[in-house]
């Protein structure tokens, strides 16, 4: 059993990285920092149900990985649209209402931006919010987040690029807003026009003082940067085709764009990808991805703890 300080509970949903202080911050870290890697069974006796209404490979298993680990057990449904209640016309809010009777927290993904949120609202029980469309997905920011720290010793006075689908990209929405709680933190948002950052998160950035810039060009600010955090153009998304292949010829990282990146920057990615990151970046030591897809295991382990131990 890892003894961990007892903290009293201060979370009852995680529905977006709004919610998160410094505080905060650090006591999910040091709970993932005690439980990376083991097995225990504090959560013995506790159901999560996963309600998937969008594909997902990573956070559906890391979360189920995370809930047996710590002794708990797991029912839920990756494919919601399809195979609940959804198709014959059920509301979410129903469905939300009934799973809450079968489960102690419900680790929710959706297509719409504000369905966690809508969840929360009726649920009987804990709410994460796994992805709302293109609105947010906070547990993605925790991991990206931890694995920056982890990389590069700290996040504070670090120099990011977001690259690729800023617009519809939740990770970027999530992982921004937790930066801005962080000192020196410098962002340059680089994508074509139809994919650039929405002007509600450039509001929000500005209001905290942080100092950030808007490009297409990755060459401009490659060889300052301390890490690159390319994404998916988030192809299911796009209503109009046009802007849709305007998006998909960004920017793309290669052997060339690695020669330019400083010795000690990292290359990040939620994935999946696509041919946003040649596979022949994967063998680079930067190439951090891979490291940072394994820490959501260890950080949805410490989210559980924190909702429901
Ligand atoms: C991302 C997502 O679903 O938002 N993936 C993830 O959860 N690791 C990114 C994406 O789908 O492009």
């Amino acid at each position: 059993m890892v003894t961990l300080a007892t903290q009293p509970r201060r979370l009852e949903h995680v529905l977006s990285s709004d919610q998160f202080d410094r505080g905060l911050l650090e006591d999910v870290f040091a709970r993932a920092d005690a439980l990376a890697g083991r097995r225990d069974t504090r959560l013995a006796g506790r159901i999560m149900a996963t309600l998937f209404y969008e594909p997902s490979t990573r956070t559906r298993l890391s979360f189920e990985s995370a809930m047996l680990r710590l002794g708990g057990a797991v029912i839920g449904t990756e494919a919601a649209r399809e195979f609940s209640s959804a198709i014959k016309g059920e509301t979410l809010e129903d469905t939300i209402r009934m799973v809450s009777q079968y489960a102690d927290v419900i680790v929710l993904r959706h297509d719409q931006a504000g369905a966690a949120a809508r969840a929360a609202a009726v649920a009987s029980v804990a709410v994460v919010n796994a992805g709302d469309g293109p609105g947010e997905h906070p547990t993605q920011a925790l991991l990206d987040l931890y694995t920056i720290r982890s990389e590069l010793g700290s996040a504070d006075g670090v120099h990011i690029a977001f690259c690729g689908d800023l617009r519809f990209g939740r990770t970027v929405h999530s992982l921004a807003q937790l930066l801005r709680l962080h000192e020196g933190v410098r962002m340059t948002f680089v994508a074509p026009e139809v994919v650039q950052v929405g002007s509600d998160l450039q509001a929000r950035l500005a209001a905290a003082g942080v100092p950030f810039r808007l490009t297409d060009r990755l060459d401009e600010v490659i060889s300052t940067v301390d890490v690159v955090y390319q994404t998916r153009v988030q192809k299911e998304r796009f209503t109009d085709l046009d802007d849709f292949e305007a998006a998909r010829r960004s920017i793309r990282i290669d052997r060339a764009v690695m020669r330019a990146l400083p010795r000690r920057a990292i290359v990040m990615h939620p994935l999946p990808r696509v041919d946003e990151i040649a596979t022949e970046v994967d063998e680079d030591p930067r190439a951090a991805y891979f490291r940072q897809a394994r820490n959501g295991v260890a950080i949805r382990m410490a989210v559980l703890d924190l909702l429901l131990g």
